[in-house]
């Protein structure tokens, strides 16, 4: 993406103010982030199981409401305001990333994620590069709804619908606070690879693995 394209972008969904914050970012900026990596694997697929009530599917534009109306505190100061978030959920979908939701037979939302480009081949070694791969991003479940597995399988289902495309690989970056996602991952055979720091400095892009000992390049 060009740079005038990236600043036309950041107006259109972040206005003044996110461009003064794109501009300190671009300065400066340093994310840590616990980096963790699953296979698909077909025997998933008798995980993937929904309470009754609910049903698991692929979200489209006209889930925006309900996404937005069931968005999580834990990601709201990114969202400055109320129209900032819902145009950063248009652009998720004018990009096309696929988004599957948990849903409630009352059509209210109870856990979503996005499957978005995977952009940091760059840290990994040679021979980890190159996959059908993609990222798992903005996952979250209701308060209300936590600690009953709704994520974790939401997760599965979402691999089960994108291994039909051939993505085989998922990725996860998650801050190393957040303990009950780093479950959420690690109790459905998400692997710790190390831990990935990214940032710009001047404008320049960097980012860097440092691994886990135990996990070699495959
Ligand atoms: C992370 C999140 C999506 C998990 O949703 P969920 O539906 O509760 O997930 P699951 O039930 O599948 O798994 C949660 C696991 O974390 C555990 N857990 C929850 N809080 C915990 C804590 N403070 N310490 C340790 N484990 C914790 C739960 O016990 C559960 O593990 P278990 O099944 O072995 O008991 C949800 O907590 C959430 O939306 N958080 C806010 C947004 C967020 O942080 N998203 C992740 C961005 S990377």
């Amino acid at each position: 993406m060009g740079k005038l394209h990236s600043l036309i972008l950041t107006v259109r969904l972040q206005g003044f103010a996110g461009v003064l914050r794109a501009v300190r970012t671009n300065i400066r900026s340093c994310n840590i982030m616990v980096l963790l990596r699953k296979e698909y694997d077909p025997a998933d697929v008798q995980k993937v199981t929904v309470e009754e009530g609910f049903v698991m599917r692929r979200a489209t534009r006209e889930d925006i409401p309900a996404i937005a109306q069931s968005w999580p505190e834990e990601f709201k100061p990114k969202w400055h305001t109320e129209s900032e978030l819902w145009r950063t959920l248009n652009h998720h979908f004018d990009s096309d990333w696929p988004c599957f939701v948990t849903v409630h037979r009352d059509s209210r939302i109870y856990g979503a994620m996005w499957c978005r480009p995977w952009t940091y081949d760059s840290a990994l070694a040679p021979a980890e590069r190159g996959r059908s791969c993609y990222e798992i991003s903005s996952l979250f479940t209701i308060p209300e709804a936590r600690g009953k597995s709704m994520a974790a399988r939401l997760i599965l289902y979402a691999m089960e619908q994108l291994a039909h495309d051939g993505m085989k690989t998922a990725y996860s970056r998650i801050q190393p606070d957040r303990t009950p996602s780093l479950r959420t991952h690690e109790k459905i055979g998400f692997q710790r690879i190390g831990i990935l720091t990214d940032g710009r400095i001047f404008g320049r892009f960097y980012c860097s693995l440092k691994r886990e000992t135990q996990a070699a390049p495959v």
